[in-house]
C-alpha cells in the first residue's frame, strides 16, 4: 500500500471548499431524528483498487443508509434469484417524478413499478427479500451487506422508530402495491423491511467499499473475493446513472457522471469504474467513494456532497462519460 499526500491534502481542501454548500439544503425534516442532524457536516472517504483510504471532513459520524440501501437490496436479490426474476418485478425505467411520489403511478397503471429505486420499486423488491417475515428478510439483507463490508453492521433503533411513526406517504405507496397486486405480503410487513434497511448504519468507508464493489463488477480487489456478478453490476449502475439521484439525475451525470446512490440521510455512495485513458493519473484504476453531507436539496441529495463530488470528479477526470 502507498498512499498519495497529494491525495489526501486535496480531499481536505475540497472539502472545506465546498462545506458552505450546505446551505443549499436542510435535513429531512419528514423524517424527525434525521431533522435534528447538525447540517454543517461534511465528510468523504474514497478507496482505491489496492486498498488506500483517503478520509477528509466529517468521516467518524454514522449515518443510517436510507434509499442507498435500494442500490443493494436490488443486488442482494438479483444474486439469490437471477436478474431476470427481479427485472420481471420491476423496471429500469426512470420516472423524472420525486422518489415517493405517487403520480407515475396513477397516471401509467404499469404492469410493474418504474424502478426498483424509487419508494414504489424499493418497497415491492424488498417484500421480495428471502425469508417468510420481515425479520428474516432484514437478517437476509443484513448478512448480505456484512459479507461486502467485512464486519457486523446494526440497526438504527431512534431513526428507525421515527420513520415508522412518520411513514404516512410510504404506507399509502404500499396500500396502492397492494391494490397493484405488486405485493404479497401484508403491506406493514412490506413496510417494516423497507424501513429496517433504510435505518442501517454505515459509515462513508463502508460504502467506499461497496461503491469500489461496484465499480469492480462485483469483484473486491482488495480481498480478491467475487460478491456478485458482472451482470448484475452492470443493471446496477445503469439504475445508479439513470435513477440514482432521483430527478436530478441528468444533472449529475452531466456535471459528475459517476454511478452514485443518494439518501435522505446525506449519504451518497459512487462506483467509480477504471478509466485507463484518464487524462490524469488520481484513481485511475477506480476507486469507491462514500459521502455523508445531511443537508439534502430538494430531490433528496446531499447539497454540498453533490457540489464537492462535482468538484472532484471534474479535477480528476472521474466522469465514465
Ligand atoms: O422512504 C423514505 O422516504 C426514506 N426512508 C428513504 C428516502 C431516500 O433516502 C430518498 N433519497 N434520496
Amino acid at each position: 500500500m502507498h498512499t498519495n499526500p497529494h491525495i489526501q491534502e486535496q480531499l481536505e481542501a475540497w472539502v472545506q471548499e465546498n462545506k458552505g454548500h450546505a446551505v443549499l439544503g436542510t435535513t429531512a425534516q419528514y423524517i424527525p431524528a434525521l431533522g435534528k442532524e447538525d447540517p454543517s457536516q461534511l465528510g468523504i472517504c474514497m478507496v482505491d483498487d489496492e486498498g488506500n483510504y483517503y478520509c477528509a471532513g466529517d468521516t467518524d459520524k454514522e449515518f443510517t443508509l436510507q434509499s442507498i440501501s435500494k442500490a443493494l437490496t436490488f443486488i442482494a436479490l438479483s444474486c439469490h434469484y437471477g436478474l431476470e426474476f427481479v427485472l420481471e418485478r420491476v423496471d429500469v425505467e426512470p420516472t423524472g417524478e420525486a422518489f415517493n411520489s405517487i403520480i407515475p403511478f396513477e397516471i401509467h397503471r404499469p404492469n410493474k413499478p418504474f424502478n426498483p429505486f424509487i419508494n414504489a420499486g424499493a418497497i415491492t423488491i424488498s417484500a421480495l427479500l428471502p425469508g417468510q417475515t420481515s425479520q428474516k428478510k432484514y437478517e437476509y439483507l443484513l448478512h448480505f451487506l456484512e459479507e461486502l463490508v467485512g464486519h457486523p453492521l446494526e440497526l438504527d433503533k431512534e431513526v428507525y422508530d421515527s420513520e415508522w411513526q412518520s411513514s404516512h406517504r410510504n404506507r399509502a405507496l404500499a396500500y396502492y402495491l397492494k391494490e397493484a397486486k405488486f405485493l404479497d405480503l401484508e403491506v406493514e410487513e412490506a413496510l417494516d423491511i423497507y424501513i429496517r434497511q433504510c435505518a442501517i448504519k454505515v459509515s462513508t468507508k463502508d460504502l467506499a467499499l461497496i461503491g469500489l464493489i461496484i465499480a469492480y463488477d462485483g469483484y473486491n480487489p482488495i480481498t480478491k473475493v467475487k460478491h456478485f456478478s458482472e451482470e448484475i453490476a452492470q443493471v446496477a449502475k445503469v439504475l445508479m446513472v439513470t435513477c440514482g439521484m432521483y430527478n436530478s439525475s441528468g444533472n449529475f451525470a452531466a456535471h459528475v457522471g459517476i454511478p452514485a446512490k443518494s439518501g435522505v440521510s446525506g449519504g451518497i455512495m459512487a462506483a467509480v469504474p477504471p478509466k485507463l485513458h484518464s487524462q490524469t493519473y488520481e484513481f485511475r484504476a477506480g476507486a469507491g467513494i462514500g459521502v455523508y453531507g445531511p443537508a439534502i436539496d430538494v430531490q433528496g441529495n446531499s447539497a454540498a456532497g453533490t457540489m464537492m463530488l462535482r468538484q472532484i470528479s471534474k479535477e480528476w477526470d472521474l466522469s465514465i462519460f
